[in-house]
């Protein structure tokens, strides 16, 4: 029996120095997709996949993140005032209820598996979802909603992965692979950024994990690894062996929003998939000479 996941952990600390000067101010989670700060898309996605806690591990410089699940008294009093009840329904639909997310701090960036450690006292001894909230996938079912049905079925850890190029490997976690059934594919080892020539394969890490929660045993030794700080990867590693543990090849697209051209790409696939923007902005495309 594989216990629920009720869970997922946000880790949104990070400075965002990839997206500057567009972060100097604001967090990159706040930067948006179409008219949805990454940070909603994220929280909508687990919400989907059934989690009831939502967990950010935030940095100084991050309370616009806050308020953005908050109510917006002054916006909606006049909202009120104006009689726009469809704009107030639209702004109230998505917003967490009472007591759902939960805010802690990751005082010193140390690194992923740092951030993952932070939430530790509120995941507790059970299994938890972390999204990367740079990392979107746009498909037709969510990427964590497929994760949390094969979860249902194998239990243990489960790490979305695609194929990179070779000569990207050293920007994923990388996986040695074992047997590969359908869309799960067991994992036998797992590297962080290793050097193309050293990679146990191409098949790489996106930030969509399913975890059990012995792995805050591993990442409480505070051991440093890739970059001096202090990895999920080398984590989850150490689950190895002990847990059922498989990289699942989601049914969708990746676009890493923390580079600034995959950012750019993730606002023309996501826009041009909604019916709103959608067909105008493909008839712009239509008509640029490239
Ligand atoms: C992190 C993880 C890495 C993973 C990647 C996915 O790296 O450490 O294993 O492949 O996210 O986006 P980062 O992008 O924070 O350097």
């Amino acid at each position: 029996m594989t216990k629920k996941l009720r869970k997922a952990v946000f880790p949104v600390g990070g400075l965002g120095t990839r997206s500057l000067p567009a972060t100097k101010a604001i967090p990159k989670e706040m930067l948006t997709i179409v008219d949805k700060p990454l940070i909603q898309y994220a929280l909508e996605e687990a919400r989907a996949a059934g989690i009831e806690q939502f967990i950010f591990v935030t940095s100084r410089g991050k309370s616009t993140m806050e308020d953005h699940f908050d109510v917006s008294y002054e916006l909606e009093a006049t909202l009120a005032a104006r009689n726009k009840k469809a704009e107030l329904e639209a702004l109230r639909q998505w917003l967490p209820s009472i007591g759902q997310v939960v805010y802690t701090r990751q005082q010193e960036p140390l690194g992923l598996g740092h951030a993952v450690l932070c939430a530790a006292q509120i995941v507790g001894d059970e299994p938890f979802a972390v999204l990367l909230p740079d990392d979107i996938v746009l498909s037709e079912k969510p990427c964590l909603a497929q994760m949390a049905e094969a979860y249902a079925d194998v239990g243990g850890n489960l790490i979305a992965v695609m194929d990179v190029p070779r000569e990207q490997t050293n920007k994923y976690g990388i996986v040695a692979p074992g047997a590969t059934d359908g869309r799960l594919t067991e994992v036998k080892g797992l590297v962080e950024k290793p050097k193309p020539e050293d990679a146990p394969s191409t098949l790489s890490v996106i930030g969509r994990y399913i975890i059990q929660p012995e792995v805050f045993g591993y990442l409480n030794r505070r051991e440093r690894g890739a970059g001096n700080e202090i990895q999920l990867t080398d984590s989850l590693a150490r689950l190895i062996g002990e847990q059922p543990f498989h990289g699942f090849r989601y049914d969708g697209t990746r676009y890493d929003c923390g580079d600034k051209s995959g950012f750019l790409a993730a606002n023309i696939a996501f826009g041009l998939a909604r019916p709103d923007v959608g067909p105008g902005l493909a008839d712009f495309i239509r008509g640029l000479k490239l």
